[in-house]
C-alpha cells in the first residue's frame, strides 16, 4: 500500500503520497497541494523543499557521508581522478579503461579556444573580478558551437557528450587564459598533457621557459576537482537546473551556474577563507575575534556551517589531510594551516557553534591547498567553477533527459499593496 502522509488545515485532512528514496529519504508529495487546498508551502531558503528527484549525489547532513552514484566520497578521493568521478557523475557508472581514455583524449582535443574568442579578453579591464570573464566567456562558448547550443532539447542532447567534453576541458583553458589576461602575460597554448598538468602549464609556463611539476602539484589539484565534483541540490547546482528547466543550453545553464557559485555564501567562501586566515597571520593574534563576531552574529565564520551538513564536512576532513601532504611536498611550512587547525578547534569546543552544528565545510582546508600549489586568491573560487563543471553537466543532463521535467517557477505569497488607483502625477 502506498505511504500517505496527512495534512489538517482548519477541519479538513488531505492526503498526500510519501516519496521515498533508495536512501531511506521520504519527502511528501505536495504537488497537488494548492489545487487540494487553495494553499502553497513556504520555504524561504529551500530548506525543507526538494525541487527534484536526483540519482546523481547522496548527502546524509547528520552523519558527514557524501556519495557520488553509490560510490563514498573517501573511496573516490583514494582511487579515482578528477575525469573519471566526472564520467561517474555524468554517465553514473565507474567507466571501463577504454571508455575512460577515450574520453581522457576528448578533453584534450578540445582544450584549445577558437581564437575569435581570444579578443574578448580584451574586452575586459585587468581589474575584472576572473568570475565574471568565466560566466561570460562559457556564454559567449555557446556561439561558437551553434548545433550544441540550439535549446532545442533533443538537438541539444544530441551533441551532448561532445559538450560534455568541450565544457570540462575549455572551462579550465578560459579559467588560465584569464588568469594569463589579467596578469598581462601571453596565453599559453594547450599540451598533450594530463588535465591538471595541462591547466598548470597554461597557467605557469612561459614561452621561454616550459612549468615543470616537481612537487606533486597536478595530482593535488586533481584531488581537489574531484571533492567538488558534484554535491546534490546547492546553490548554483540548483541554479543551473533552474535554467535548464527553461529549455535553454547547456552553456547558457552552467555560465549561470558560475553567477550562483560567485557568492561568499557559496563558492566565493573558499578566498574569504584564506583573506580571514591572512588577516590572523598578518594581525599576529589567534583569530578569536572572528569567533566572537561570528557569536555576536556580526559575520559568519567563513568556511565554516553548511545548509545539509550537521557534521563534519567529509571533503573538509580529505582536504585537511591533503593539505598537509601538499605543503610537505612544495617544501613549505605555511603558517596559515596552523591557524586554521587552531581556530577550528577553537570552535568545536565552542558552544556556540557545538550547539548549531557548525563544523568546517569544503572551503575551509581548500585555500591552502590552492596557495601551495600558486594559485592566486582571486583564482580561488573559479577552481570550484572547474571542479563542480561535471556536476552542472550532470544535473543538466538529467533535466534535459526528462520527459516530464517542469519549468522551475515557485510561488510567492504576496505581502505588498492592495488593489489602488492610479494618481496622475500632479495629483500626487
Ligand atoms: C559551499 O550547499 C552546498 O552543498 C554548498 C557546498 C557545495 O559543495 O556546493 O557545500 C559549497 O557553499 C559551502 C559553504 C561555504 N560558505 C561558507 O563557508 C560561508 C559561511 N557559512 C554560512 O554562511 C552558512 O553556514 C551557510 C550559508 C553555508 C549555510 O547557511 P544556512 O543553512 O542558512 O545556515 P543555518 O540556517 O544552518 O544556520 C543556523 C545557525 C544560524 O544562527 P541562529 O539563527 O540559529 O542563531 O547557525 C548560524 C546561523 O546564523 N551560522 C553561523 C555560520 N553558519 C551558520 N554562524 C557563524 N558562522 C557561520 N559560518
Amino acid at each position: 500500500m502506498d505511504k500517505t502522509g496527512t495534512i489538517r488545515l482548519e477541519k479538513e485532512n488531505f492526503e498526500f503520497p510519501i516519496i521515498e528514496g533508495t536512501e531511506g529519504e521520504r519527502a511528501l508529495d505536495t504537488r497537488t497541494l494548492r489545487s487540494k487546498t487553495g494553499c502553497i508551502t513556504f520555504d524561504e531558503g529551500y530548506g525543507n523543499t526538494g525541487s527534484c528527484l536526483s540519482d546523481i549525489t547522496f548527502i546524509d547532513g547528520e552523519n558527514g557521508i557524501l556519495r557520488h552514484r553509490g560510490y563514498p566520497i573517501e573511496e573516490l578521493a583514494a582511487n579515482s581522478s578528477f575525469l573519471e568521478t566526472a564520467m561517474l557523475a555524468i554517465y553514473g557508472e565507474l567507466p571501463h579503461k577504454s571508455c575512460l581514455n577515450a574520453f581522457r583524449q576528448h578533453v584534450r582535443r578540445n582544450a584549445s579556444i577558437h581564437t575569435g574568442m581570444h579578443s574578448h579578453f580584451d574586452g575586459f579591464p585587468s581589474s575584472a573580478h576572473p568570475m565574471a570573464i568565466l560566466s561570460s566567456m562559457l556564454n559567449s562558448l555557446g556561439a561558437y558551437y551553434p548545433g550544441m547550443s540550439t535549446n532545442n532539447r533533443e538537438q541539444d542532447l544530441a551533441h551532448f557528450d561532445e559538450t560534455a567534453a568541450l565544457l570540462i576541458s575549455k572551462v579550465r583553458t578560459i579559467a588560465a587564459m584569464t588568469y594569463r589576461m589579467k596578469m598581462g602575460m601571453p596565453f599559453v597554448y594547450p599540451a598533450d598533457m594530463s588535465y591538471t598538468g595541462n591547466f598548470l602549464h597554461m597557467m605557469f609556463s612561459e614561452p621561454y621557459r616550459q612549468y615543470v611539476d616537481d612537487h606533486g602539484a597536478a595530482k593535488a589539484l586533481d584531488l581537489f576537482l574531484m571533492l567538488h565534483a558534484d554535491h546534490e541540490q546547492n546553490c548554483s547546482t540548483s541554479t543551473v537546473r533552474m535554467v535548464a528547466s527553461g529549455g535553454a543550453n547547456l552553456f547558457a545553464s552552467v555560465s549561470a551556474g558560475v553567477c550562483a557559485l560567485w557568492g561568499p555564501s557559496h563558492g566565493g567562501a573558499n578566498m574569504a577563507v584564506i583573506q580571514m586566515l591572512e588577516e590572523i597571520h598578518a594581525a599576529g593574534d589567534d583569530g578569536s575575534r572572528f569567533i566572537e563576531a561570528a557569536k555576536k552574529g556580526e559575520a559568519k565564520l567563513m568556511g565554516f556551517g553548511h545548509r545539509v551538513y550537521k557534521n563534519y564536512d567529509p571533503r573538509a576532513r580529505i582536504l585537511g589531510k591533503s593539505a598537509e601532504s601538499v605543503l610537505e611536498s612544495v617544501g613549505i611550512k605555511d603558517p596559515l594551516l596552523d591557524i586554521a587547525r587552531k581556530l577550528e578547534q577553537a570552535a568545536l569546543e565552542d558552544d556556540y557553534f557545538v550547539s548549531r552544528k557548525l563544523y568546517p565545510n569544503v572551503d575551509f582546508y581548500s585555500g591552502i591547498i590552492l596557495k601551495a600549489i600558486g594559485i592566486p586568491v582571486e583564482m580561488f573560487t573559479v577552481m570550484f567553477a572547474i571542479g563542480r563543471m561535471p556536476g552542472w553537466i550532470a544535473n543538466w543532463k538529467e533535466i534535459a533527459e526528462n520527459p516530464k521535467s517542469r519549468i522551475h517557477r515557485p510561488r510567492q505569497i504576496y505581502t505588498g499593496k492592495t488593489l489602488r488607483e492610479y494618481v496622475p502625477i500632479d495629483k500626487r
